[in-house]
């Protein structure tokens, strides 16, 4: 699914190096590290946002989930299909799965709120449906679970168990029990140069 080799990102003085490894389809794979790590920047490259030396070799398509969602100025329902505008699809086909989603992670009351005016853990919970909706092969959270309650956190892991045969996993969490709950494979960053 994605491959990584020599992989090497500079960042103003700093050289981060991330160790060859395949994440594998299918697969929940936690990136672990202090901060500071380098994890959300490795996102950020397969998220294609970052440029990069080396090999990165990714044969699907991968959305990134931002540790500070950027949330539209309307609804939470709007912002949930966003996505599915812009690709062109039929809304009305999603509609189900949407209200499925939102139940489980207990905002379906807040669907018609001004998604701005959530709290922020509300506003991850929308993002975190608006990034699967469109059934995307690899999905790429980052720190998802900062902002959420306990129950949240469990509501979380249930939708991800639930959407793991479809949908490949790759979680920055320091939450040790949400990792322990989901994690199939541990891939470590922690390498880095200072330049001069
Ligand atoms: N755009 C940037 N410009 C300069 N330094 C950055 C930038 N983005 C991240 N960094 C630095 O790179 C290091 C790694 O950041 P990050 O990948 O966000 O770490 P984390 O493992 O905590 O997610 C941090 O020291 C951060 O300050
Ligand atoms: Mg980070």
């Amino acid at each position: 699914m994605i491959e990584i080799r020599d992989l090497k990102v500079k960042m103003k003085s700093l050289e981060f190096i991330f160790e060859d490894f395949r994440f594998e389809k299918n697969k929940v794979t936690v990136i672990s590290g202090r901060n500071g790590a380098g994890k959300t920047t490795l996102l950020r490259v397969f998220a294609s946002f970052l440029d990069y030396e080396g090999s990165l070799k990714i044969n699907a398509n991968v959305t990134y989930n931002s540790q500070e969602p950027v949330i539209f100025n309307r609804t939470a329902y709007c912002n949930i299909v966003y996505p599915l505008k812009v690709r062109k699809l039929d809304i009305s086909l999603y509609h189900d799965k949407i209200i499925e989603y939102a139940k489980l992670l207990d905002i379906e009351h807040l669907l018609e709120n001004n998604a701005l005016k959530l709290s922020s853990g509300e506003k991850m919970k929308v993002s975190i449906i608006r990034s699967i909706i469109f059934n995307p092969d690899i999905v790429l959270l980052d720190e998802p679970t900062t902002h959420l309650d306990l129950e949240s956190i469990n509501e979380l892991t249930q939708l991800i168990k639930k959407l793991k045969s479809k949908i490949t996993f790759i979680i920055v969490s320091h939450n040790k029990s949400f990792v322990d709950d989901l994690k199939d494979v541990e891939y470590k960053v922690g390498g880095k140069n200072v330049l001069s």
